[in-house]
């Protein structure tokens, strides 16, 4: 293999393409396709920044030409010409080839298995490892990297420090039903971490304003195109705030993140083909109902929800296509919700908890509220739910030394992701996803 720099001022990203009108460049990248039409080759090539459209003349450059003719796809490739502005070349940009030096050329034998046609969505798991290099893929990754590095920019902008949960731990924080167990050192047992919430409400005690953002499990064995068993949670947590804070900050964290995609990733939602139409009223304020609001809104569309029932996908759908941005219902009753939820002291019997769901059918993106903050509550709560006390020493010592409310919430990267995209299902918005019968590759 041949040295794979060149002369630096020539070496530019497909991207980049716009700005060299009419220079000499160079290319690094991969041969998408290459189509024949008598003496001419249009080669299409890709670097992870986009594609080009090439053309290549026998007569001109018979070297590249014969460099390209018949090449296979996915052959690495650096490549030498002049960039021309073309109306109808995807991108606005094409450019003609002088100089082509093979980096790697895929044996004809064993030809790249994802061709440019339609493939199972089982074959293309198989093989997520390649899959991820088509435009559309690259395209959903770049925005999933948008939003994270939004989603860091507002909570950092907000004063919130990030503070970052660990994956082993004790116990359960979201129901024991989920919980992966592991076979810890000395055969202790531990679980990889459902939410980072138990932690960031001790570090929120030490910090004030905290958020951790890292990846959650749970062994969820629902084959929904919503559930993933490995997933990413980003997790505010402040001393002193209640459920109208984090509903404020979760409505201002979700559309920095759309408006951030909108603004910086337009190239790759239009090769998503994404109706950004339904993303550009995505700003404060957000509707918010309470649960029972949203029961007799159900009601009146023929769902036959009732008090005490806990919300399923229809329901999500039904609920937040009343609206253009997502909605947040509050409330709801503290039966259906998990042991750490505070009460709401006019309602005993309604949690202080809301749960954002987002358009267009793509249901919960947050889930969160106000935490207990009394002991013997607390401790009535872990037993009712029969959680292992001792396990939750250390998170009871919270509500000894100078408890105080607090909030929180937890926004589900993948889902919010997938909204943004407009992707049918949440397993493509993470490189590498785990399902219910997927831990490969
Ligand atoms: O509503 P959940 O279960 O809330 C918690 O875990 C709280 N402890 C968070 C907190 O208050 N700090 O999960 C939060 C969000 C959901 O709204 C959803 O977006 C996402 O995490 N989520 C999943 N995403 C993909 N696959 C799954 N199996 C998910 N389960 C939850
Ligand atoms: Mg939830």
């Amino acid at each position: 293999m041949s040295a794979i720099t060149r002369d630096a001022a020539s070496v530019i990203t497909i991207e980049q393409a716009g700005q060299h009108d009419a220079q000499q460049v160079t290319l690094r990248g991969w041969l998408y396709n290459v189509r024949e039409s008598g003496k001419l080759l249009f080669p299409i090539f890709r670097d992870g920044t986009g594609i080009i459209q090439g053309v290549c003349s026998q007569k001109e450059h018979p070297q590249a030409f014969e460099a390209l003719r018949g090449l296979t796809q996915e052959s690495s490739v650096i490549v030498t010409g002049i960039i021309r502005s073309e109306k109808r070349a995807p991108g606005g940009y094409e450019i003609g080839v002088t100089k082509v030096e093979i980096v790697q050329k895929v044996p004809e034998s064993d030809p790249y298995p994802i061709q440019l046609k339609e493939h199972g969505v089982d074959f293309l798991l198989d093989r997520r490892h390649l899959w991820i290099r088509s435009p559309r893929q690259a395209a959903i990754l770049r925005i999933r990297a948008e939003a994270i590095r939004a989603a860091r920019e507002y909570m950092d902008g907000q004063g919130y420090t990030l503070t970052d949960a660990p994956v082993f731990t004790p116990a359960a924080c979201e129901g024991t039903t989920t919980l992966f167990e592991v076979n810890y050192i000395d055969d202790q047992k531990a679980y990889l971490t459902q939410s980072g919430q138990l932690y960031v409400e001790a570090t929120a005690m030490a910090l004030g304003k905290v958020y951790t953002f890292g990846p959650t499990f749970r062994a969820e064995k629902s084959k929904t195109r919503r559930h993933l068993t490995e997933f990413w949670m980003l997790e505010p947590e402040a001393a002193y705030a209640d459920l109208s804070d984090m509903m404020a900050l979760g409505e201002g964290l979700v559309s920095h993140m759309v408006q951030s995609a909108l603004k910086n990733r337009q190239r790759e939602l239009e090769t998503l083909k994404r109706d950004t139409a339904k993303l550009a009223n995505v700003r404060p304020p957000f509707p918010r109902i309470s649960y029972e609001e949203a029961i007799r809104i159900l009601n009146e569309h023929g769902n036959s929800a009732k008090m005490g029932d806990d919300f399923g996908g229809d329901e999500e759908t039904l609920l937040s296509s009343e609206y253009d941005r997502p909605v947040m219902v509050h409330r709801y009753p503290a039966a259906i919700k998990a042991f750490y939820m505070q009460p709401d002291p006019q309602r005993p019997d309604l949690a202080l908890g809301f749960d954002m769901l987002a358009p267009e059918g793509y249901g919960e993106i947050i889930g969160g509220g106000q935490r207990v903050h009394d002991y013997d509550l607390l401790v009535k709560r872990l037993r009712e739910n029969k959680l292992p006390e001792e396990a939750f020493q250390w998170y009871l010592d919270l509500r000894r030394y100078g408890s105080v409310p607090h909030a929180g919430f937890g926004l589900g990267l993948e889902r919010t992701v997938a909204w943004i995209c407009g992707t049918e299902h949440i397993r493509e918005v993470i490189p590498f996803p785990r399902t219910i019968y997927r831990v490969y590759p």
